[in-house]
């Protein structure tokens, strides 16, 4: 079936993405629980730059191409919103933050927030990322004499909560990070199991898992509301991401945000802020474990440059392999792995048409393996981001951190925690993935392993 659309003067053919057909009642919904990568996969491979499947009533629609990526992200993104059930979700745990919001009121709010992320200003923070890395290899070193194995996903987690929490906080939360972490951590699994079971109660039902995330985000808020309160009572010398945020003022009116609007925004920073990087972390572990040559090609570099020394943000230039490591690791491994938006009006996107209201995906994970884009795809080859070899990539070929006007506010801040994370890491460790651990990815909110990464720490 065509419709036909007129643009200008020309009649134009906008054709129905084409799609599985699925389960009767079901749609696609077994095949998608059974794998949902490589049903994402398969369905780019078997029908292309757009493609549609039910969930069930729903129709989702599919933007694998790079020219698709584009129209949504950056081109016509003023048609698509976030107003869609996965950020509806979130909201119940992160507000109306930068994150979840749309419209006027995320401009407002992104224009506020954005210059806390200048890149001056996330060079300061260099210092208590190392400092935060260092204490992690202290205590692996107490580990190691014990003889123990090392679940490093959650090591890295532990490390970019404390990272984040000390950047949007410095010292006010010395006695609280443990409580922040716990609660950060319910509600954060909790969402993951929202995004897996829909159809759970709502919040008002008193299910024991209901309770138990209301108490966690009363905790969260708790202790975010009294530093707001405290930052407002005596406004001391702070010199982190909530001074900041508390100093933003609205051009036009002057005004600056609310507590609630503080609360939603720090609540998103401490979410959006660790997990993803430590998904980056893990699987860069992961894959310089299985690729001795990449890894000792990194670790010349990291000897070379620093010569032993700490390594601050001065230094990053210099470690260019160590980053080309981190991009193709968010390649094959994209934290982000998909996002979602709805299209307020009909659109015709690679010259299929989306109607309006759609629920539309995209996700870096399908681009970032498509082989007409990627020359073996599937390989671990950090080269593939020199300068050289980078010249002539199509536009959103690669999206780890999005694109457009939404484009990740963090992505300078996560960067560079991973870059000298890893230049550290490398410094003192070899990392060796425990033979006979089963390593899956599991695709839920991010991109995680299914059974932790198991690692042996080796030191140099
Ligand atoms: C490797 C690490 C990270 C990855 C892969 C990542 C990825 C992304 C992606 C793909 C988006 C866009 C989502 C969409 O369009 O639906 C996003 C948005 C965002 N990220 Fe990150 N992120 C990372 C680290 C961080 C860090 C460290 C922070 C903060 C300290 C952060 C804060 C945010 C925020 C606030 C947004 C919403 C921006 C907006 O809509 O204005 N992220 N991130």
């Amino acid at each position: 079936m065509d419709r036909r659309m007129t643009i200008g003067d020309t009649k134009l053919a906008a054709r129905v993405p084409p799609g599985p057909r699925g389960n009767v009642v079901l749609g696609s919904i077994s095949d998608i629980y059974r794998d949902r990568l490589r049903f994402v996969l398969d369905v780019a491979s078997t029908y292309g730059d757009v493609a549609q499947y039910r969930v069930a009533h729903m129709r989702m629609y599919q933007v694998n191409s790079p020219e698709g990526v584009g129209r949504l992200l950056h081109d016509n993104h003023r048609n698509y919103s976030k107003d869609v059930a996965t950020f509806g979700t979130l909201k119940l745990f992160l507000g109306n933050g930068l994150f979840t919001s749309d419209g006027e009121f995320w401009r407002r709010q992104r224009r506020l927030a954005q210059p806390a992320f200048h890149r001056r200003r996330v060079a300061a923070f260099g210092g208590l990322m190392t400092e935060a890395t260092l204490a992690m290899l202290e205590r692996w070193q107490l580990r190691m004499d014990q003889g123990r194995q090392l679940e490093v996903a959650s090591e890295f987690m532990r490390l970019t909560m404390e990272v984040v929490t000390r950047a949007l906080f410095s010292t006010s939360v010395e006695g609280d990070i443990n409580k922040i972490g716990s609660a950060i951590t319910t509600l954060l699994d909790d969402v993951t199991f929202r995004f897996t079971f829909p159809f759970y109660p709502p919040l008002k039902v008193p299910t024991p898992r209901n309770r138990r995330f209301l108490a966690a985000r009363e905790t969260l808020d708790g202790i975010v509301y009294r530093i707001i309160a405290e930052r407002r009572q005596w406004p001391d010398e702070h010199d982190d991401l909530l001074a900041m945020l508390m100093e933003a003022r609205d051009e036009e009116t002057g005004e600056g945000m609310s507590d609630k609007q503080l609360r939603d925004e720090v609540v998103t920073l401490f979410l959006a802020g660790h997990e993803t990087t430590a998904n980056a972390l893990t699987w860069a572990s992961y894959l310089l474990s299985a690729h001795v040559a990449i890894e000792r090609r990194l670790r010349a570099e990291v000897d070379e440059v620093l010569q032993g020394r700490i390594p601050t943000a001065s230094d990053l230039p210099k470690l260019p392999y160590t980053r080309m490591v981190i991009d193709e690791t968010l390649r094959l491994y994209p934290p982000a792995w998909i996002t979602n938006r709805r299209a307020i009006e009909a659109d015709t996107v690679c010259g299929y048409h989306i109607p309006a209201g759609a629920t539309v995906s995209i996700s870096p994970y399908v681009t970032h393996r498509d082989p007409t884009l990627w020359e073996n795809p599937e390989g671990f080859d950090p080269e593939r981001f020199s300068p050289e070899r980078s010249v002539g990539r199509t536009h959103y070929a690669y999206f780890p951190f999005g694109g457009g006007p939404r484009q990740c506010i963090g992505k300078g801040f996560a960067l560079m925690e991973a870059t000298l994370v890893l230049a550290l890491l490398t410094q003192h460790y070899e990392l060796h993935l425990v033979p006979g651990r089963k390593v899956e990815t599991e695709a839920l909110a991010t991109l995680r392993p299914r059974y932790g990464m198991w690692m042996t720490t080796h030191p140099r």
